[in-house]
């Protein structure tokens, strides 16, 4: 495993308190307008965090929270900084924490949130600007369990390395993680254990999906690697992860089947 670097918190620096920013209003004659109340912050420059409110004309702004992101950068304040990319909840980059809940934007309808849209960045992570946060830590450790095929029987020289349907279905409910951290930045023991080696639920849930892969024959080490009090253990099943998966998965079950893994190994 890697050696994990520790980062300080910065989402509410010491001593000091989020501020009132500035206010957008929305163009003359809008008539459906939304309020996006947006955390604010350059900590190479920004003594405190603030709150922008930017009024929007949702008549001519897409559906989704990304989308009046967009708009806002596009139209209003294009220093305004977050990440996405494919907007279509696939590439995991525009997680953020909307309405009080860690989600991805791009997936989020505007319509789902009864009055202002409060916009912050994940929680309990270092911030970079405004909604980007450092992923530094977290992908350190998705690589310390070491994502990928690990097999010594050579592939067949003429197909892949073929799976029944069946080993293929225990890969269900863990291929479509996006890594978009929105359920380890919703965990309290992460919160607090995250940068002293508790691995979290999205990369224990891609662990899950390598031991749980027919092809792959690394399973004793794999297990060996997580058996640890630190690195699986500190998991309590508060389940906070799986409530707020924006992709429907349920890493408080993978980690479960880890941890079973383990029991029945002895
Ligand atoms: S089940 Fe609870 S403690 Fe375990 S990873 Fe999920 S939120 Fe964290
Ligand atoms: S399990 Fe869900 S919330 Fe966690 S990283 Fe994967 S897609 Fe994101
Ligand atoms: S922009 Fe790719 S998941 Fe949202």
């Amino acid at each position: 495993m890697v050696a994990l670097m520790p980062l300080a918190k910065f989402f509410l620096p010491a001593n000091s308190k989020i501020g009132e920013g500035k206010r957008y209003s929305a163009p003359a004659g809008a008539t459906n307008v939304k309020t996006f109340n947006i955390y604010r912050w350059d900590p190479d420059t920004d003594e405190n965090p603030r709150i922008d409110a930017f009024e929007v004309d949702l008549d001519s702004c897409g559906p989704m929270v990304l989308d009046a992101l967009i708009k806002i950068k596009d139209e209003v304040d294009s220093t305004l900084t977050f990440r996405r990319s494919c907007r279509e909840g696939v590439c995991g980059s525009c997680s953020m924490n909307v309405d009080g809940t860690n989600t991805l934007s791009c997936i989020k309808a505007i319509e789902e949130v009864k009055g202002d849209v409060d916009i912050y960045p994940l929680p309990h992570m270092s911030v970079v600007k405004d909604l980007v946060v450092d992923l530094s830590t977290a992908f350190a450790q998705y690589a310390a369990i070491e994502p990928w095929l690990q097999a010594d029987t050579p592939a067949p020289p003429d197909s892949e390395r073929l799976q029944s349907p069946e080993e293929r279905k225990q890969l269900d409910g863990l291929w479509e993680c996006v890594l978009c951290f929105c359920c380890s930045a919703s965990c309290p023991s992460y919160w607090w254990n995250g940068e002293r080696g508790y691995l979290g639920p999205a990369t224990l849930l891609q662990a899950q999906r390598w031991v749980a892969d027919s092809r792959d024959e690394a399973t004793g080490h794999r297990l060996d690697e997580l058996e640890d009090e630190m690195r699986l253990f500190r998991c309590h099943t508060i389940m906070n992860c799986t409530v707020t998966c924006p992709k429907n998965l349920n890493p408080g079950k993978a980690i479960g089947e880890i941890k079973q893994l383990m029991i029945k190994r002895g």
